[in-house]
Parts: C-alpha cells; sequence; structure tokens
C-alpha cells in the first residue's frame, strides 16, 4: 500500500515539478520539397515505423506548425492575430509545450500520453511523436459567435504540419479523437484550454511508392 502510494506521488511530483527543458536545433527552412510536392504527397498515414523522430526534424515540423517566421508573427495565420495557439509534444519521455520564442520544449508532465492521445485508435499510441493543438480561449473577445475562430486556427496549424511531413518523408494524420479529460488533467489545462486536434508523428511503416 505505502508503495503504491509513492508511486501514485512520483507520478503526481512528476507532473507538477517537472520544469526540465530541452534545447531544439534551428529549424532547417532549406529542408523539404517544392509547394507543389509537398501539395502532390500530402496523405493521412496510420501506420508507424519504431524509428524516433530525431530533434532537427521535430524542430521543423513544430516551427512549421506554429513557429516565429517574422518577429512577432508565425508561420500560421490567427484569427484577429491572437496566436492563442499552443502545440504540446507527447512523447516517451513526457508531454513538453512548445515554447516557440526560445526554441525550447518546457516539460509539463513526466508521464508518457500517448495512450490519452491514441483513446480508441490503438494505431496513434505507436507513433513516437505526437503533436497536441490546443487554444487558450481566456480573452474575452471568444465569448459567443467568436470562439469558432481558434478552431479555424487549428485547421491552419494541422494544415501546416501535414505539409512539413510531406515535404520531410514523415508519416501523420490530423486527429480529433483523443481522451480529452485525460490529457487536460495531466497537462494542468484550466477550463478555459481547448484541446482541439492531435497528429501523431513518425517515419511510414511501409515505404510508399509514388
Ligand atoms: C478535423 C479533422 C478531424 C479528423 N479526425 C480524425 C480522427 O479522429 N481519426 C482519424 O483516423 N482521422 C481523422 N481525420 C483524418 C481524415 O479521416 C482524413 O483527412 C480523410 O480521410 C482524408 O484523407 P487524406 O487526409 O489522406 O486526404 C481528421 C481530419 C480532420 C480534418
Amino acid at each position: 500500500m505505502k508503495s503504491m502510494l509513492s508511486v501514485v506521488l512520483g507520478l503526481v511530483a512528476t507532473c507538477v515539478l517537472g520544469a526540465e527543458t530541452i534545447k531544439l536545433p534551428a529549424p532547417d527552412a532549406d529542408s523539404g520539397v517544392t509547394v507543389m510536392q509537398a501539395l502532390k504527397a500530402r496523405h493521412s498515414e496510420r501506420a508507424f515505423s519504431d524509428k524516433d523522430v530525431p530533434m532537427d526534424v521535430l524542430s521543423g515540423v513544430l516551427w512549421a506548425a506554429n513557429g516565429f517566421n517574422r518577429p512577432d508573427k508565425r508561420t500560421n495565420a490567427t484569427g484577429l492575430n491572437k496566436q492563442t495557439i499552443m502545440v504540446y509534444v507527447v512523447m516517451k519521455s513526457g508531454a513538453y509545450r512548445y515554447d516557440a520564442k526560445e526554441n525550447v520544449l518546457v516539460k509539463v508532465c513526466g508521464e508518457d500520453l500517448r495512450q490519452a492521445i491514441a483513446a480508441q485508435q490503438a494505431f496513434a499510441a505507436t507513433a513516437p511523436v505526437s503533436l497536441l493543438i490546443a487554444a487558450d480561449l481566456r480573452d474575452p473577445i471568444y465569448a459567443g459567435a467568436r470562439s469558432v475562430l481558434s478552431s479555424y486556427d487549428a485547421g491552419i496549424v494541422s494544415g501546416n504540419i501535414y505539409l512539413y511531413c510531406a515535404a520531410n518523408g514523415l508519416a501523420t494524420v490530423c486527429r480529433r479523437t483523443m481522451d480529452q479529460d485525460a490529457l487536460k488533467k495531466a497537462l494542468k489545462l484550466p477550463d478555459t484550454t481547448v484541446l482541439h486536434l492531435n497528429h501523431p508523428i513518425g517515419y511510414p511503416a511501409v515505404a510508399i511508392s509514388r
């Protein structure tokens, strides 16, 4: 009983105290193929090999998703330029918030949350990395009809992720499916945060011939 309690306390402590950060390599703006080639290759893929996604590739896909391409603006457009989208990285070693300004991953939980990302779609837990697209809607501007804006914002981030993956030989699929309650609890997110979409990412399980 005592050891069980210490395991539970350990997990809680990992989520609360994990202030670890990982410095990402600078994104390589010259990687990939032409936009037309990426559009031609873009598709959803649901089978992943066990090869890890290297940090330079992770840095590239995060930058494509929601990075800064100008001092105060990003690769993804946002309604009213609110820039409320947050991208979390979920992998075996834990869950991290992408800090685009500093180009670092800030650890927010020490647990492997890929099962919560997968929910009833088991294939998603086999991807080495998942990106979780969330939005903080605490700004009163999102009250009423404008609450839909952040869903559009999330769709644009998802499109950027698809294109980066297509251009760099990665497999991914945009998903609404996930265990929202488990993720919000583990990531300690307030009620004002909405979890829109997630993208399992990895290398394709089988080589695609085109
Ligand atoms: C908003 C949205 C939600 C989606 N949710 C899921 C999902 O939960 N699970 C899944 O396997 N695919 C999901 N998809 C992927 C679609 O099934 C996929 O894009 C569609 O079948 C077309 O295939 P393609 O992306 O290869 O063109 C979603 C796509 C979008 C845009």
